[in-house]
């Protein structure tokens, strides 16, 4: 196995045979870790700034390290920053180009610090920032969404228990399931960001440090509500990770439920919806076929996302504090997992507005469930009738009107009131899909009375969504 030079690595002083290339390429993370750069630059700028308020860098000094980061910066930015892996990863990549653009000053830097502590923080940072891309993102999704239930508000679709059909509700109302759901999503990473968003640094390798740091003044700086208050807990939890993967994985999960509905209604057989062409794609052998290929894919992906949250938990499991290297392997979960997030979400608020609704096709399904034998049933229940005895009573009306080949509201006054003298030509109201979809008429209820105004209170709790 050849073996390179590893003086230049900034730890090698006490080391004395160079190390392998292949664990160079085992142990280095900067192929992944270098999406943190802009963490890492801001995070190490704040540091540098406390150390010159603390007097222990000089202003001098500071000013060379702000110099020599704003280089990296454009260096970075035009891409022509060479990134090495004999540098390992981007913590160290960032602090040898300062140590060369500026000298001792970039020697300096890392006074009081520790790359536990420095990775901990840059890692926080961008989840800060990718979880307030990613409640953005749910934030558009749930606008969208809003607009079309409000627009099929009172589409009568059937509803469903155990994918056969149940009672009619209206296409908005099932709509504003999913509004309910990334509610919630969204309110879980919301909560996540609060722990996110706790600084790290100054707890350095794991027990604190030597020098009159000032933590307080860096949490400020870089916009951290707090500091992490034990330095053994901040530089090794991943847990703030963990529960942003969970977070995602449930907002996978509603949104796996959304594309597998998608996919049904797309289905000829049903015909309640197409997508728009542009968010299906074609077969290479059967001509007719076009397919539902962003909700099965999106439905695909909630695997992966499970996988990456099972991931971080086994990898913390039965770490001992503090630091431990298998930490590195947090990053390519943590990074898939937001990649995955906010492609997702990106994709589903631009093919809302592209799905395109079949009313007929929805109220045809329906009429052929028998969808309205509740109503029939709680009908004579308000007549008298015992709720058990009104049910018995509606299910010799549905095997009648099955025989017939008829729909509930096509029995005869006669038939319905042989089931009971109880029925009047009033029955014919409750058995509509229209009179059922508006006897539900209370908060969480179908009625497209309650839709409408349940869709004013979403939009009341979202920002810049009111039409
Ligand atoms: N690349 C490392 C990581 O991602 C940075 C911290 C390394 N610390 C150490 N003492 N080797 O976790």
């Amino acid at each position: 196995m050849s073996q390179s030079d590893s003086s230049q690595y900034t730890w090698a002083g006490r080391f004395s045979e160079p190390t392998s290339d292949l664990v160079k390429r085992y142990t280095a993370s900067v192929a992944f870790d270098q999406r943190m750069w802009r963490q890492d630059i801001r995070a190490s700028l704040a540091h540098a700034t406390m150390l010159a308020r603390q007097g222990i860098i000089s202003a001098d000094d500071l000013a060379a390290i702000e110099h020599g980061m704003a280089q990296i910066v454009r260096e970075i930015e035009a891409g022509t920053f060479v990134w090495s892996l004999d540098l390992e990863d981007v913590h160290l990549n960032i602090e040898k180009r300062l140590t060369t653009l500026v000298g001792d000053a970039g020697k300096r830097l890392h006074t009081g610090r520790s790359r536990n502590d420095q990775v901990a923080t840059d890692i926080r940072l961008y989840l800060r920032d990718a979880t307030d891309d990613i409640v953005a993102l749910l934030t558009e999704f749930q606008r969208r969404l809003l607009n079309l239930a409000e627009q099929e508000a009172a589409t009568a679709l059937p509803g469903f228990t155990h994918l056969q059909v149940a009672q009619p509700v209206t296409f908005g109302h099932h709509l504003l399931a999913y509004f309910e759901m990334t509610r919630r999503d969204s309110e879980r990473f919301t909560d996540c960001r609060r722990r996110i968003n706790r600084l790290p640094l100054g707890a350095a390798a794991l027990a604190g440090t030597t020098y009159p740091i000032d933590r307080k003044l860096v949490a400020d700086l870089l916009g951290f509500d707090g500091v992490c208050e034990n330095s053994l807990d901040a530089v090794s939890d991943r847990d703030f990770a963990i529960e942003f993967c969970a977070a995602g994985a449930l907002l996978m999960m509603h949104l796996s439920r959304l594309s597998e509905e998608l996919v049904l209604w797309m289905n000829p057989c049903f015909g309640f919806i197409t997508l728009a062409d542009r968010f299906c794609t074609g077969s290479s052998i059967m001509p007719q076929k076009k397919n539902p290929d962003v909700p099965e894919l999106a439905r695909g992906k909630t695997g992966r996302v499970y996988g990456h949250l099972t991931a971080l938990l086994t990898l913390m499991k039965g770490q001992p504090l503090a630091y431990n290297k298998d930490n590195q392997e947090d990053k390519e979960p943590l990074f898939d997992t937001v990649d995955t997030l906010t492609d997702t979400l990106r994709v589903f608020a631009e093919m809302i507005p592209g799905i395109t609704t079949s009313p007929k096709r929805m109220r045809a399904a329906l009429l052929q469930g028998f969808a309205t034998a509740t109503d029939l049933a709680d009908y004579l229940t308000r007549k008298g009738l015992p709720f058990r005895d009104a049910h018995a009573a509606v299910g010799l009306a549905v095997r009648r009107a099955e025989q017939r080949g008829v729909d509930l509201a096509e029995l005869s006054l006669a038939e319905l009131r042989e089931l009971s003298p109880l029925v009047d030509d009033d029955v014919f109201a409750a058995l509509t899909l229209d009179g059922s979809l508006a006897a539900r008429n209370h908060i969480g209820g179908t009625a497209p009375t309650q839709v409408l105004a349940a869709i004013a209170r979403a939009r009341a709790r979202i920002p810049g969504s009111e039409r």
